[in-house]
């Protein structure tokens, strides 16, 4: 087990959770443990709060010099206009947001974000030099058909297709199996790494070798007992951490997990 060149991004997704008083006590808590044990070299880890709780997580990020990075579960296309209830990258920028999530599955589901939408919304995080995390994935019945190697490739295509090199270089793809999300059920390292073997195959059909570069993370069920032989895959560079990434000492372990 090592850290690759590219480094290794651990990325924790709150989704609907925690409201601002516990945000500010788990960036607390992770605090400390980082102060105690901090992440191993080239290993960086960031945190997606609700859009109400950025504010706060910026605020004890910057002042106690926390090293996470401040991330965003998704964002408008759109830089500003009547979109009520939405929140544009140039506000999420702002807040020295630097990555953001594109396209997460359930937001593909249960929003109806289709694969022309990330990709606006891929323009707008780069149009305000922010990093995307473009999420992928096929369903249960995708793998179980075969066509889970179709599905990605043509998710990876609508997003970055026609990108400039330096901007696929510097992006994040998090694989995401469905059927992984939420289930305790992880891919096994060997499908983690063939799928991120393949994503990485067709980022450098698109971009030639910025695809070296690009950071892919494994998402779905990911906890402290298997993040370290999911990292250890050659084309995982990260994670994406949905359910223990809500406990400090569990995100702490994973973000540690690559040393
Ligand atoms: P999970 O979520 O770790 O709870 O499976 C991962 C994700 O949806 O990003």
């Amino acid at each position: 087990m090592g850290v690759g060149e590219r480094g290794v991004l651990v990325s924790g997704n709150w989704k609907m959770h925690i409201n601002h008083f516990e945000a500010l006590k788990l960036v607390q808590e992770l605090a400390a443990l980082l102060r105690a044990q901090a992440l191993p070299e080239g290993c960086a880890a960031s945190v997606h709060p609700p859009f109400t709780s950025l504010r706060t997580v910026q605020t004890a990020v910057e002042t106690d010099r926390v090293p996470l990075a401040l991330g965003a579960q998704t964002c408008h296309h759109a830089d500003k206009g009547a979109f009520t209830g939405e929140v544009s990258a140039e506000m999420l920028a702002k807040l020295n947001v630097r990555y953001v999530i594109a396209g997460h599955s359930e937001r593909r589901r249960g929003c109806g974000e289709t694969d022309e939408m990330v990709r606006a919304k891929v323009d707008a995080i780069l149009r305000h030099g922010m990093v995307p995390i473009v999420c992928v994935g096929e369903d249960a019945d995708e793998r179980a058909s075969g066509a889970a190697l179709d599905r990605v490739r043509a998710q990876v295509d609508a997003a970055f297709d026609g990108r400039p090199s330096a901007a696929v270089a510097a992006a994040v793809v998090a694989y995401e199996p469905i059927w992984a999300i939420g289930t305790g059920v992880t891919a096994t390292p060997d499908d983690a790494e063939q799928m991120c073997a393949a994503i990485r195959a067709e980022l450098a059909r698109l971009a030639g070798p910025a695809a070296e570069t690009t950071r892919i993370q494994y998402g779905g069920s990911v906890n402290p007992d298997n993040a370290a032989e999911l990292l250890a895959q050659p084309n995982v560079d990260g994670l994406l951490v949905g359910g223990a990434s809500l406990e400090a000492a569990s995100f702490h372990a994973i973000a540690r997990a690559a040393g």
